[in-house]
């Protein structure tokens, strides 16, 4: 990687280095004036994890620490820039995996310092949230944010890029928690979420199955660890009567889990925009990829006031592009971060 002392530019105008290392990830993007997207290089460690049926976190760091330089030269490569073009680097801090996080933060420290360039550190969930204004226009302020990772399930009233107040969360397992547990469970593998949704296209829907989401206490709160109980129960059950579940009935079984989880996130994020007059949903995390949920929140948008929004569905997974996003955003209201940048791990 070439390193050259930077010039100041208009924060408005200027490129934007996004850095995202918390999880399998290893992602770097550049973003130009406007939110527009000049490159976004994604290295993933995800086959090397499919066989132990979730993230190592070994694996991920280590691979990381492997690859991250040659992303980031590939992002600015794909832009057609170098580091001198550059005018902040955003960076993720947390929360996610210490070693993995630790890999992206002292890169970016690293160059911020040697090439001159200003950091500003960014909370990976408010990313997902910002991954929307990559593509969207005409957000308003305020506005609920739902949140649906891997490890995290959150309602927010979001006031501005620095003003956001989580309004419930789960009390457990996460929503793409739940997908990838009652995939295992199903005998469909890791990751979960995508091939829960392609067998449940498959069934009719029609076979009488339910599942419910337990209620979680609060209005806005979430609890996904039942619902994995009682697939897992109900599969149990049938194993005993038999001695493979057949594929018609594992589509079943992913057709009912998802129409429970599908609901219970459209019923409670919903509520919260209505309750607290809000116009605007935005939906961000690795389970916003899902069809049958987007077209559940726009068939309830289409009945209401309230507009919804979800990321393109490239910059659902985890991505440097979400991060360039609302760091620029932040830097613009004075975050700034330097050597002394450290993680924040929940
Ligand atoms: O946001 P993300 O890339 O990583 C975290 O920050 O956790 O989300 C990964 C999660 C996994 O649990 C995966 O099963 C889920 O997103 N996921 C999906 C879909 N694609 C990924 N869940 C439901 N439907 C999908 N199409
Ligand atoms: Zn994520």
């Amino acid at each position: 990687m070439t390193i050259s002392r930077h010039k100041g530019r208009d924060i408005f105008l200027m490129y934007v280095l996004g850095i995202e290392t918390s999880c399998d990830e290893t992602s770097a993007a550049v973003i130009g004036g406007a939110g527009r997207v000049l490159s976004n290089v994604t290295a993933s460690s995800l086959n090397l994890h499919r066989k132990y049926g979730g993230i190592i976190p070994e694996i991920a760091f280590r691979m990381q620490l492997d690859s991250i330089a040659g992303v980031c030269d590939c992002a600015l490569g794909e832009a057609g820039l170098t580091l001198k073009d550059i005018g902040l680097i955003a960076v993720t801090n947390g929360p996610g995996l210490a070693g993995s996080l630790n890999v992206g933060v002292n890169f970016a420290k690293s160059v911020s310092f040697s090439a001159g360039i200003p950091l500003t550190a960014v909370n990976h969930l408010h990313g997902h949230i910002y991954a929307n204004f990559l593509s969207h226009r005409g957000i308003e302020f305020p506005f609920a944010a739902l949140i649906v990772s891997g490890g995290h399930t959150s309602i927010y009233r979001v006031e501005d890029c620095d003003r956001m107040e989580e309004m419930g969360s789960t009390a457990d397992d996460a929503c793409g928690e739940a997908y990838d547990k009652v995939a295992k469970i199903l005998g469909l593998g890791y990751p979960g979420g995508p091939v829960i949704e392609r067998r449940a296209a498959l069934s009719s829907g029609g076979s009488g199955l339910r599942f419910n989401c337990s209620a979680a206490g609060s209005r806005y709160g979430f609890s996904f660890s039942g619902i994995k109980t009682a697939v897992l129960y109900h599969v149990s059950s049938l194993k005993r009567s038999g001695a493979r579940v057949p594929a018609g009935t594992v589509n079943d079984i992913a057709y009912a889990f998802q129409e429970a989880v599908v609901g219970t996130l459209a019923d409670k994020t919903f509520a919260a925009a209505s309750d607290r007059h809000l116009r605007d949903i935005l939906v961000g995390g690795g389970v916003a990829a899902n069809s049958r949920l987007r077209r559940e929140f726009e068939r309830r948008a289409a009945k209401t006031r309230i507009k919804v929004f979800f990321p393109e569905k490239r910059f659902c997974l985890d991505n440097g592009a979400m991060i360039a996003c609302l760091g620029r955003s932040l830097y613009r209201k004075g975050v700034r971060a330097g050597a002394e940048l450290g993680l924040e791990l929940d």
